[in-house]
């Protein structure tokens, strides 16, 4: 066995199968209220995979949960397909699920309904239950592994000499706690003293975050982040575990957690496969040199679609709301009814019409607004130099929300310190901040994590305030 490894790691694929929709409203108004492009599923995945297959390089696909959407049987028998066909190829693949793979059965708390979207509604169809994936999906993960826990699905594989992957797979409740019990603690605690005793570093996996990409997620959702990930993060740096691997989040993000100790490991979470800007990790492990290095790729065509010329991710991108609310604004300044149609699915539409009125003359506004205003509206536009005046004068408001949204999963936010656009958004935040607590607004106080402000906030969405790249990282293996 070589002391290197590669693989590539994809997450979030959410998974549609093509017999589970007809076109109509139901599948188009649940895709224009979502973040993913639901109905392309199969091509997204199948473009990524040629690329993997094309690929010597790497020898190993990991798929880390919500492989399928909405946990029924047709796309469950499609994924598996993929994974047979990766490994008909040669390509060993390492499969954990997650709460998108099953539907509940009433004892826990997985809300997910398999359905087909017919012309005029939903239909129900048969579905997976979490009891029947361990082996359904035996042949991806615990077939080759060194040691299963059988309770939770989860398992290690030995990747290289000298290196391990702990697959831990999505357990819990399917809700308020996605993670090991304690049963599961205790083997994963038994497997990490195991490849200690051995030499080997270890990599983890799993699907649930274990640090928010933004702290302000785990504050006002701390059910979706990994369940026990305080004790997990005591674990990880106990044991001398670097790095996980993560989704759920659908964003791209890489974040370091480092203890009073200074012991330290890195959540690396990729975005969502089924994204418009989607990417999947690539990891190279080199036990010798006591490296690993993590990048990540993109495709550059969407196998089977015709896009017209365009990219994958300028053909994705206006089908999802985050690229719908780019086109709402110059539509509603044009054509309220227009925009009433697009708004179905991300919008409550039916509690704006009776705002319908307003609508062309605040797209106007909205539209019109430049940065300069902004600037004096925040107290900033005295700090500004005369090119920054000018710049500011220039940009609309509009375009810099547009190009934050754009960022918003991809990670890597477009505006650092010292920008234009960071200074006048940071003095727009804190004015806000200061009526929020002057006006004693509940709502906006109840969102800023202890320890944190409004400014602090707004900073991890307008650069990349964690490590500085969220694609590209190396770390020592142990
Ligand atoms: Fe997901
Ligand atoms: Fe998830």
């Amino acid at each position: 066995m070589s002391r290197k490894a590669s693989f590539y790691l994809l997450t979030d694929v959410h998974y549609v199968s093509p017999r589970n929709w007809v076109e109509g409203r139901p599948i188009t108004l649940r895709e224009r209220g979502d973040q993913i492009a639901l109905k392309a599923t199969p091509q997204i995945l199948d473009s990524f995979l040629d690329k993997i297959l094309a690929d010597d390089t790497a020898d190993t696909v990991v798929f880390t949960g919500d492989n399928v959407n909405n946990g029924d049987l047709n796309s469950h028998e499609e994924f598996r397909a993929r994974c047979e066909k990766l490994t008909a190829a040669g390509k060993k693949v390492y499969v954990i699920n997650a709460t998108h793979d099953y539907c509940g059965a009433g004892d826990d708390e997985n809300g997910f309904g398999a359905c087909r979207y017919t012309e005029t509604g939903t239909e129900p169809i048969p579905f997976m239950r979490k009891a029947e994936l361990f082996d359904y999906y035996f042949d991806y993960g615990p077939k080759q592994a060194i040691s299963v826990h059988r309770e939770s699905r989860s398992y290690v594989v030995q990747l290289c000499e000298g290196a391990r992957l702990i697959m831990i797979d999505d357990n819990g409740n399917g809700r308020s706690h996605c993670g090991l019990f304690e049963d599961g603690v205790q083997w994963l605690k038994t497997e990490l003293e195991a490849a200690r005793a051995a030499g080997d570093a270890v990599l983890l996996a799993t699907h649930h975050p274990v640090i928010p990409p933004m702290d302000v997620y785990a504050h006002v959702a701390d059910f979706e982040m990994y369940g026990g990930y305080r004790e997990l993060r005591e674990i990880m740096c106990e044991y001398g575990v670097h790095a996980v691997f993560t989704g759920h989040t659908h964003m791209h993000s890489i974040r370091k957690y480092e203890d009073d100790r200074g012991r330290y490991f890195y959540d690396i979470a990729t975005i969502a496969l089924a994204n418009s800007a989607a990417m999947m990790r690539r990891v190279d492990v080199d036990a010798d040199e006591g490296v690993c290095s993590v990048s990540c790729v993109g495709i550059e065509t969407l196998k089977g679609v015709d896009t017209g010329g365009k990219t994958p991710h300028e053909y994705l991108y206006p089908i999802n709301f985050p690229g719908i609310f780019e086109q709402l604004l110059p539509l509603g300044a044009k054509d309220p009814d227009a925009f009433m149609e697009l708004a179905e699915g991300p919008l409550p539409v039916d509690k704006l019409k009776k705002f319908k009125f307003a609508i062309r003359p605040a797209c106007r506004k909205a539209l019109k607004l430049k940065l300069s205003t902004a600037a004096k509206f925040g107290g900033v536009w005295k700090t500004l130099s005369p090119e920054q005046r000018a710049e500011a004068k220039e940009k609309k408001v509009a375009d810099v929300a547009f190009a934050i949204l754009r960022h918003i999963y991809p990670g890597n936010g477009p505006f650092p310190p010292q920008t234009t656009e960071n200074i006048v958004l940071t003095g727009v935040v804190k004015k806000l901040e200061k009526i929020a607590e002057k006006r004693k607004i509940e709502a906006v106080q109840k969102l800023i994590p202890p320890g944190s402000s409004l400014v602090e906030m707004a900073q991890d969405v307008l650069y990349n305030n964690r490590t500085g790249d969220d694609d590209n990282l190396q770390f020592p293996l142990k």
